[in-house]
C-alpha cells in the first residue's frame, strides 16, 4: 500500500505528459517535488471554493484547460513561453492558474497581483516567493516597464468595469516587452441565459443576485450582440471586501468590442470560445 503510493507519486512526477496529474497529486498527496522544488501547497478547500466555486481536482481541471489553451495559442502565434520569459498572473487569487506555468518557467519568473491581501499572503507562503503583490483596483502597479513577455488573467475581465478594463489594458501595454502577449477571460453569451434561468427559483446569495443583474436580459443580450461592453454591478455581484461596486461586478465583453476598444495598443489575435470545453471565452492580444 505504502509502496503503491510512493510509486504513484514518483510516476506522476516523472511522466512528461502528466502535468495535470502531478499538480493534482500536490493537492491530494503533498509534497510533490518537481525539478528539485516542492510544488506550491493549497489553501483550505473553503478558500478555494469561495474564490473559484470548487476545490481540488475540479477547480484544477478548469484551470488546466485555460493553461493548456494559453500555452498552445501563444505557441501558434509565435510567442511560445521560453524558460527565460516572465509571466504575470493578473488577479492571481491563491495561485490556481500560476502554478501550472511552473512547467514552462522557473518560479523566479512567475509574478502575480491581486487586490485581496489574504490571497497574496497565501501565494507568498505556498509558492515561497515574494513575486506576489497586492495591487490597488486601478493601476499603476510597481512592476517595471517592458519587463514581461506574457500576462494571463482568468476570471478577472469577467468582473471588471469598462473603465477598469481599459486602465488595466494600458498598464499591460506598459509592463509588456515589445510583442508581449495577453490571455484574458470574460463572461460568454450563454451566461446571460444561465442568469436569466435562475429567475423565479428563490435562490439566495450569489445565485439570487445573478438572477437580477439585469431587469431586461433581452436588452442586455442585444447590447452584447451590437458589440458593446456589458457590465452589471448590482447588489450581490460585487465581490465584497476589497471588490467594490465602483469597479467590480459581472462583465460580458463581445469579440467586436475586444477587437476595437484596445486596437490602438493591441491586436486581438483570437477570441476563443468552445463552450463544450471552456468555461469562459478567452481573448488573446498581442502588444503593438
Ligand atoms: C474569480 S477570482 C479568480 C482568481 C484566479 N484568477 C483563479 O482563476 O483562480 C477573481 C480574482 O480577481 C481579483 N481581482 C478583482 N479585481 C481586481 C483588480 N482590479 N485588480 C487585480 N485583481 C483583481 C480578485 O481578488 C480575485 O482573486
Amino acid at each position: 500500500m505504502f509502496v503503491d503510493r510512493i510509486l504513484k507519486k514518483v510516476r506522476a512526477q516523472f511522466t512528461k505528459d502528466n502535468w495535470f496529474e502531478t499538480v493534482c497529486e500536490s493537492y491530494s498527496n503533498p509534497p510533490v517535488i518537481f525539478r528539485g522544488r516542492k510544488l506550491p501547497a493549497f489553501p483550505p478547500d473553503t478558500i478555494q471554493i469561495n474564490t473559484t466555486g470548487q476545490a481540488g481536482r475540479k477547480t484544477l481541471q478548469e484551470a488546466f484547460v485555460f493553461y493548456e489553451d494559453c500555452v498552445g495559442t501563444f505557441e501558434r502565434h509565435g510567442s511560445a513561453i521560453k524558460s527565460s520569459d516572465r509571466l504575470l498572473d493578473f488577479g492571481v487569487g491563491w495561485g490556481r492558474i500560476a502554478r501550472f506555468f511552473l512547467k514552462e518557467l522557473p518560479l523566479e519568473n512567475i509574478h502575480g497581483v491581486d487586490v485581496v491581501e489574504r490571497s497574496i499572503q497565501i501565494c507568498r507562503e505556498t509558492f515561497g516567493s515574494d513575486n506576489f503583490n497586492v495591487t490597488s483596483p486601478f493601476p499603476p502597479t510597481g512592476l517595471q516597464s517592458a519587463s514581461f513577455s506574457h500576462v494571463v488573467g482568468y476570471s478577472v475581465f469577467s468582473h471588471l468595469s469598462e473603465e477598469a478594463c481599459s486602465a488595466w489594458m494600458e498598464e499591460f501595454h506598459r509592463i509588456l516587452a515589445p510583442g508581449g502577449v495577453i490571455a484574458l477571460t470574460t463572461r460568454g453569451r450563454p451566461f446571460f441565459d444561465f442568469c436569466e434561468s435562475l429567475r423565479g427559483q428563490n435562490h439566495s446569495g450569489y445565485l439570487g443576485a445573478l438572477a437580477s443583474i439585469f431587469d431586461d436580459f433581452g436588452a442586455a443580450r442585444a447590447q452584447y450582440d451590437r458589440g458593446e461592453f456589458v457590465h452589471s454591478n448590482r447588489n450581490g455581484v460585487n465581490g465584497g471586501g476589497a471588490m467594490t461596486a465602483d469597479f467590480y461586478g459581472e462583465t460580458f465583453i463581445p469579440e467586436k468590442y475586444a477587437g476595437q476598444a484596445y486596437a490602438r495598443r493591441f491586436d486581438l489575435l483570437e477570441f476563443q470560445y468552445d463552450a463544450s470545453r471552456q468555461t469562459h471565452p478567452i481573448m488573446f492580444f498581442k502588444k503593438k
